[in-house]
């Protein structure tokens, strides 16, 4: 196939219909409406706008979330617009089908109506980057922005997100560390199209710094503020954003996410395949045989993952990986990877180590001879022995990692994330084997093919 024939045939998959633009436009006018008299009602000066990608037209055929943003005079004090959101959001919600109360930096209201999930978020009402206050509100100026600059280019962006998203490298979350649609917006108006963007992967990591709107010139201390923070941050993109010179849009890129980029914009450039932008669930070949192949192991712990959303429950899971990584390689095992992740109502959490069992003796290095410590140290340890002027003593242990796992679960010698210490303390352990639905993610983790490198 062609680079064209490609990009029509995801085009014709990803663009949405018109049936389905008339459905979300009608959508947006009935929210609008019933948002306006809601405001009225409760005697509130607010002002509803809709923000993200539906209205900024460059949401993904079937994919159309609602975003509509609550605005509060500035003047409003925080604790208020908290509080008087809330209640906003709430009394809209019961005239919509059903709704329950989310978390972010403040709560805000998730409904459902129609069968489209409608978030409701109050934000102040803000004009210029000056003005915000809250994480929300640059949201509104962010849309504004893109609308005025997008110029036509919408499917751009729509085929540079489903390239994203089927590479695995979309979404800014922190469990993700991707691109936000936001970023792949400004790239596609910075560089022209789709196609541009990709060949631009390894000359955007030379520039490093992207700056659309000229902060450099326009605002040089804040720009250069910003710049400096982030380059010590050592973030593969610097994105000023053009609403805001504080703000580097790509802050939550990982060099992991742009690194499969890269690859794949290669790749794809070179042997151009709908299968970048809609991958075939990999054919999992067996675990069993990758352990085999590399004389690792694999130990799977098993446990229920309650009622946690993934905002909660995935950034919680990579937290208590690390905390079995570090423990586990304290206690002398080599950790070479973990993974992490859910099916069902089971979370899971993998790690490939080097061995199962470990000598079952340590050395102990203890202090010198003739002090206090020393004669303590002497008459505690069994088998003691002298090297120049310290004492060493040898210390049994236990072997298998399992039992080093649960004794280290014991005294509490794991970092966890906070939701899941009971569960975790409870879970299954096995080693060199995963049940059947769990198979195929064994497999994709050792054979590291996960990331589409
Ligand atoms: N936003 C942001 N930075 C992020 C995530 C979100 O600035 N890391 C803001 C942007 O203003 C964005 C809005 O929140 O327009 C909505 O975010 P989201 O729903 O994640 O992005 P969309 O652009 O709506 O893309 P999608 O099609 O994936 O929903
Ligand atoms: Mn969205």
């Amino acid at each position: 196939m062609t680079i064209e024939a490609v990009i029509a045939e995801v085009l014709r998959q990803i663009r949405p219909t018109e049936e389905e633009r008339t459905f979300v436009k009608r959508l947006m006018g009935e929210l609008k409406e019933l948002a306006v008299e809601t405001v009225e009602e409760l005697g509130l000066d607010v002002k509803p706008h809709f923000v993200g990608s539906l209205a900024k037209d460059t949401y993904l055929a079937g994919d159309h979330d609602v975003d509509l943003f609550l605005a509060f005079p500035l003047e409003t004090p925080l604790q208020e617009l908290r509080e008087k959101g809330l209640e906003l959001g709430k009394v809209i919600a019961r005239k919509l089908d059903s709704y329950e109360i989310a978390y972010a930096e403040h709560p805000y209201v998730r409904a459902s109506y129609k069968g489209v999930s409608v978030d409701i978020v109050p934000c102040y009402d803000v004009n210029s980057w000056r003005d915000v206050r809250t994480a929300v509100d640059r949201s509104i100026l962010h849309t504004r922005w893109v609308n005025e600059n997008i110029k036509g280019k919408n499917d751009e962006v729509r085929l540079l997100k489903r390239f994203l998203k089927g590479i695995n490298a979309y979404g800014s979350e922190i469990y993700v560390r991707g691109f936000s649609g936001y970023l792949a917006e400004i790239l596609v108006i910075k560089y022209g199209s789709f196609l541009d963007v990709l060949k631009k992967a390894d000359f955007m990591l030379r520039q490093k710094i992207i700056d659309p709107k000229n902060w450099l010139r326009r605002e040089p201390e804040i720009a250069m503020r910003t710049v400096k923070r982030e380059v010590e941050l050592d973030r593969p993109l610097i994105v000023l954003d053009p609403v805001d010179p504080r703000r580097n849009v790509a802050a939550n890129l990982s060099w992991e996410r742009y690194g499969v980029f890269y690859f794949n914009a290669i790749k794809f450039l070179k042997e151009p395949s709908t299968k970048f932008f809609f991958p075939e669930k990999s054919r999992a070949g067996n675990y069993l045989d990758e352990l085999r192949r590399k004389g690792t192991h694999l130990v799977t712990l098993i446990f229920g993952k309650q009622d946690l959303v993934d905002d909660l429950l995935l950034p919680q899971l990579e937290r208590s990986a690390r905390g079995f990584e570090k423990a586990l390689e304290r206690e002398g095992f080599r950790v070479f990877g973990w993974d992490y992740g859910y099916s069902g109502d089971k979370a899971f959490i993998m790690l490939e180590v080097d061995r199962a069992e470990r000598p079952s003796v340590r050395i102990h290095p203890g202090p010198e001879f003739f002090t206090e410590r020393g004669r303590d140290f002497y008459r505690k340890n069994e088998r003691v022995w002298l090297r120049g002027k310290r004492l060493y003593a040898e210390k049994s242990v236990k072997e298998n990692i399992l039992d080093v796992i649960s004794e280290l679960l014991e005294k509490n010698q794991v970092s966890l994330g906070k939701n899941l210490r009971e569960a975790v303390k409870d879970a299954d352990f096995l080693v060199d084997y995963v049940p059947g639905d769990l198979e195929g993610e064994a497999y994709l983790f050792l054979s590291r093919k996960k990331e589409g490198l």
